[in-house]
């Protein structure tokens, strides 16, 4: 059994397992060569061989307990055949919905259009580099693709006027995201992933009168299908305002915080397994704070189940040799 699942699982105290929310990619030089050669994003998550060597490349470099599949949860708008383009300092453009046409996609074509992720997962699951690591498939939550589907970019800080007006359109999407993001899931586990992260990155944009419609129904089916696979679930419903509260309703199998949580209070409140936390801003400062405030969390968590990991993705101005040290330290504490 690989670190993450002793942890998961077993409920063991006495290691610290750690792999790097958005580790693939960005920041490492490797990986730009790559993406400078490779301009369209979309056709690089969709090239097997490349995907999955980027997914390795961290495990190249540093001692991680888990390989990410490179690839993007916008990745089932893209096979519902909605547009989806990444623009240089911009993030995601996507086209307009065809409500229609995407109610009558059936799921060979869906999968036809996003087969080479599945392929890639394979590739790096049966990889020397992951041999007694986890390989973690994911997907985006379906309120935070509901978000990116209808807002068409990333919201920032709030999402437009409109969203809410047409209900028969939300209803709609929310049935077909939960159709595809279990052939996603299931896809990605028949080809080797070992656990899944559901990403609710937009979380916290949500009053909470609107929470059981678009977060805690839809993502309790997804759970539920999930753990029916016999495969552990990692949930992190960045800003969320009461983690609390989300665990209990969704029951995930690990929780992953944002660095907004205080990690004291939620290390008393919440029993399962809990991941992140760390702010990736840390690693943008010097050794000696990265230190102690890794020691804090590994000190706060000493005695619970617990996956270090930051409270968000890394970012992309992070120096490689501060993710060396960061590694190093929290293997040999
Ligand atoms: O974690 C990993 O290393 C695996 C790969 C991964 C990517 N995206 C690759 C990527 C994962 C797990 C994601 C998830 C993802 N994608 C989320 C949820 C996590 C989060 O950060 O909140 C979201 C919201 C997206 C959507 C998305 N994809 C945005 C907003 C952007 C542009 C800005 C950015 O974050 O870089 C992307 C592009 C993207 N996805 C890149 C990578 C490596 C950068 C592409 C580039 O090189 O231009």
């Amino acid at each position: 059994m690989s670190p993450i699942e002793r942890v998961i699982k077993k409920k063991e105290t006495n290691i610290n397992p750690i792999w790097i929310m958005r580790q693939a990619g960005r920041y490492l030089p490797e990986f730009r060569e790559i993406r400078k050669k490779n301009t369209d994003f979309i056709k690089l998550c969709l090239n097997e061989n490349l995907a999955s060597e980027i997914s390795l490349q961290p495990l190249k470099r540093y001692d991680l307990d888990a390989a990410i599949i490179f690839s993007d949860i916008l990745m089932i708008p893209f096979g519902l055949n909605q547009r989806v383009e990444f623009k240089k300092n911009f993030g995601p453009l996507l086209g307009e919905i065809n409500l229609n046409e995407i109610s009558k996609l059936n799921e060979v074509d869906f999968v036809k259009n996003i087969q080479p992720v599945y392929d890639a997962i394979k590739l790096v699951s049966n990889n020397n580099l992951t041999k007694n690591k986890s390989t973690i498939g994911f997907v985006g939550a379906p309120w935070t693709l509901l978000v990116y589907m209808i807002n068409k970019k990333s919201p920032k800080l709030k999402l437009v006027d409109n969203f809410f007006n047409d209900d028969l359109l939300l209803d709609n999407i929310l049935k077909v995201l939960d159709k595809f993001l279990k052939v996603h899931i299931k896809n990605q586990v028949d080809s080797g992933a070992e656990i899944i992260q559901v990403f609710d990155s937009w979380a916290g944009l949500l009053e909470s009168e609107n929470l059981s419609k678009y977060i805690y129904n839809p993502t309790l089916t997804l759970v539920e299908y999930i753990k029916s696979l016999n495969v552990p679930v990692i949930c992190f419903p960045r800003g969320i305002k009461d983690y609390e509260n989300y665990c209990e309703i969704i029951k995930p199998d690990v929780i992953c915080i944002d660095y907004d949580v205080d990690p004291i209070q939620i290390e008393k409140k919440i029993k399962i397994p809990i991941q992140g936390g760390m702010s990736p801003k840390i690693l943008l400062t010097d050794k000696e704070t990265l230190k102690k405030e890794t020691k804090k969390y590994l000190d706060i968590f000493k005695d619970h189940p617990y996956i270090f990991n930051l409270g968000h993705g890394v970012l992309p101005e992070t120096d490689p040799n501060m993710m060396d040290y960061l590694v190093k330290m929290v293997k040999n504490y």
